[in-house]
């Protein structure tokens, strides 16, 4: 396809030789050192994707997209005289280091199927969340969704760009796009939404968080066949609503933090055969239904 974007930063190769050097010496699994038990520092391991995600013992490090609500970022980013500067020792990140972290950070944070230690990691984890897929797994479930695909027009594009989108391929050499309007998530409504169709067969990730769509923008989203991982955090939608996505057949992951979606809408979504993760910090969702979901992975706390 056209080039959208330049290309990713690749965590494997880019960002995790800078924290192997600087970060996990004090922010690794637990070890012993002459007899004595070394837990990471703050609870934070950086040592594994899944480890990063969950955050340290003070809650989340790394939010997608947002540099400055990730720990992980603004840590480095501080005066080397302040007590939160990381590491507290040793050599800073170097001007380029950061901004790769930020890149990376801004561009989604995507590990990629890299994994990491599997030291302490959840049995519920490995193989299902897509930022921790095992690595061939990952690659063989973007091969297989991308069969068929063809490249997007550059005519479609402009015209998606020209409602607002924000459009880069999944990798540089894919023709699958990820999509989001971070650019003006209040601008972006459901008529936004429906100017993509011309791209719907190319869609694998849609960013919709906070911006003004409603249930209707999910009908426009039930005809995206290749749709994988999908946000819709903090908007209006509701549980009968996602009753429209029950056709979607390679939905992996949905967002529906700060919603309003509650127990019928979490079983409207487990209907969607695919999907693995539901991601509903602060919805209705009650622990007792986030349970009793067999074979997803309901994430309220
Ligand atoms: C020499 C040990 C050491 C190294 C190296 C180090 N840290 Fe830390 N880190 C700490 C300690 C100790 C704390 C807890 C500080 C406190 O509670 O005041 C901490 C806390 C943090 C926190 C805050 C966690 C929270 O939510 O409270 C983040 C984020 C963090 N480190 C990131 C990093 C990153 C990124 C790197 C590499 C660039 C790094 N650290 C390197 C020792 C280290």
């Amino acid at each position: 396809m056209a080039a959208t974007a330049s290309a990713a930063v690749n965590f494997e190769k880019e960002i995790w030789p800078i924290f192997e050097k600087k970060c996990v010496e004090c922010h690794r699994a637990p070890f012993e050192e002459n007899g004595k038990k070394k837990e990471p520092k703050a609870g934070l391991r950086l040592d594994a994707s899944w480890a990063i995600m969950k955050g340290s013992e003070n809650g989340p490090v790394l939010k997608a997209k947002d540099p400055s609500a990730s720990g992980i970022y603004e840590s480095v980013t501080l005066p080397e005289d302040d007590d939160d500067h990381m590491p507290p020792k040793g050599d800073s990140l170097t001007d380029a280091e950061v901004k790769l972290l930020k890149t990376w950070i801004e561009e989604g944070a995507d590990f990629g199927g890299w994994i990491g230690s599997k030291d302490g990691m959840p049995a519920n984890v490995g193989g299902s969340v897509p930022g921790v897929m095992r690595k061939r797994e990952h690659e063989e479930f973007y091969k297989s969704l991308e069969a068929g695909a063809k490249a997007v027009p550059d005519a479609v594009l402009k015209a998606a760009k020209a409602a607002g989108a924000q459009i880069a391929p999944i990798s540089t050499t894919s023709t699958l796009v990820r999509v989001d309007f971070l650019t003006g998530v209040s601008s972006c409504t459901d008529e936004k939404v429906a100017a993509l169709l011309p791209l719907a067969d190319n869609i694998a990730h849609l960013d919709l968080g906070r911006t003004a769509i409603t249930d209707a923008a999910l009908a426009t989203i039930a005809k995206m066949p290749r749709l994988a991982r999908l946000d819709l955090r903090q908007t209006k939608i509701t549980d009968g609503g996602l009753e429209a996505l029950s056709g979607l057949k390679n939905l992996n992951s949905i967002n529906v933090y700060g919603t309003a979606i509650g127990d019928a809408g979490l079983k409207n979504l487990a209907n969607i055969k695919s999907l693995k993760n539901v991601y509903a910090f602060l919805t209705k969702i009650t622990p007792a239904a986030a349970s009793g979901t067999k074979g997803l992975n309901v994430v309220i706390k």
